[in-house]
């Protein structure tokens, strides 16, 4: 039976507004209806000027995500019955990024952020066996269907503690497509994608407070935190740690986050008996992750 739900938009036109502003629309709703139905409903006959992305409308094409509630998701595949609090739906155009208008981004970020990590096989010679004729293994292919099938649609990257503090992250997108490339066994570029990146920017994946929202907001169920959390170890292995350490301890203080609350350091902590990591004990650190053969 059609109800009635008040959808409560966000708006901005940089034409003639200095500030977003909220509007809020009486959107009728009837059983089934998507947050991308109803704002299909307003644009076709309340308010034609209302702005936002769609293609798809079947959790494919990822273009239409949108913070409902204060969450980002695409809006094609959340049911509207299913977000209403209090008789209505928040509605806000995804977060770290600029406003283009109402609802609709500028990904040109998000975007770049891919791009720096070669998101392509960078072939040439093969890692595994060096024949001519490659053997992807089923293991290979576990490994990579994990992260396939991300869709691109920034909720990751919009609700991302460590891009909110420094929008130069590379951002939880980028790091599970380098995730994807590294397990390929065609690829040679491997790990070095975000050791490059390191290099350019001065963080690579440390500034990561792994808050969760990564893999919580992910419609395809990426395991965000393992891809983050692997790379980080096979640093640990390499020696690359203290540096790391160091960039996760003053982000997370600047955050306002506890070191304890990430589950990586508990899990470094409990292996390798670290102190709690805090911006004045992270040159600390160092002596210890020698000592146990972590860091040269
Ligand atoms: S876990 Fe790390 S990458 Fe994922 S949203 Fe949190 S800070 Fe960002
Ligand atoms: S990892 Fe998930 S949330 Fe992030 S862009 Fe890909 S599909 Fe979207
Ligand atoms: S319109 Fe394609 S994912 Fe929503």
């Amino acid at each position: 039976m059609a109800s009635e739900v008040t959808f409560r938009v966000q708006r901005f036109d940089p034409k003639t507004d200095r500030e977003p502003r909220f509007k809020e629309y009486r959107v009728r709703n009837e059983p089934g209806m998507t947050v991308l139905d109803g704002l299909l409903q307003i644009k076709a006959e309340t308010d034609p000027t209302l702005s936002f992305r769609r293609s798809c409308r079947s959790g494919i094409c990822g273009s239409c995500a949108v913070r409902i509630n204060g969450s980002s998701r695409p809006c094609c595949n959340a049911q509207i019955n299913d977000n209403i609090v209090g008789g209505r739906l928040l509605v806000e155009p995804l977060a770290n990024f600029d406003i283009i208008k109402d609802l609709v981004v500028n990904l040109d970020a998000f975007w770049g952020k891919i791009r720096q990590v070669h998101p392509w096989n960078e072939s040439g010679e093969f890692r595994h066996t060096g024949k001519a004729l490659m053997e992807v293994t089923a293991d290979d292919l576990s490994e990579i269907r994990k992260t396939e099938g991300c869709i691109f649609c920034a909720s990751c990257h919009s609700d991302c503690e460590a891009l909110r503090s420094n929008r130069d992250f590379v951002g939880p997108a980028a790091i599970v497509r380098a995730y994807r490339f590294m397990h390929d066994p065609r690829d040679r570029l491997g790990n070095k994608r975000l050791d490059e990146l390191k290099a350019r920017t001065g963080i690579g994946v440390w500034l990561c407070a792994i808050c969760g929202n990564c893999g919580e907001s992910c419609p395809k169920l990426i395991p965000t935190n393992e891809c983050i959390a692997s790379f980080k170890n096979s640093w640990f292995s390499e020696n690359k740690a203290p540096d790391g350490l160091k960039t996760t301890a003053e982000n997370l203080e600047k955050m306002g986050r506890v070191y304890e609350l990430d589950e990586f350091a508990l899990r470094m902590r409990e292996k390798l008996g670290l102190p709690p990591l805090t911006p004045n004990n992270a040159p600390k650190l160092e002596p210890i992750l020698k000592k146990k053969g972590v860091a040269k």
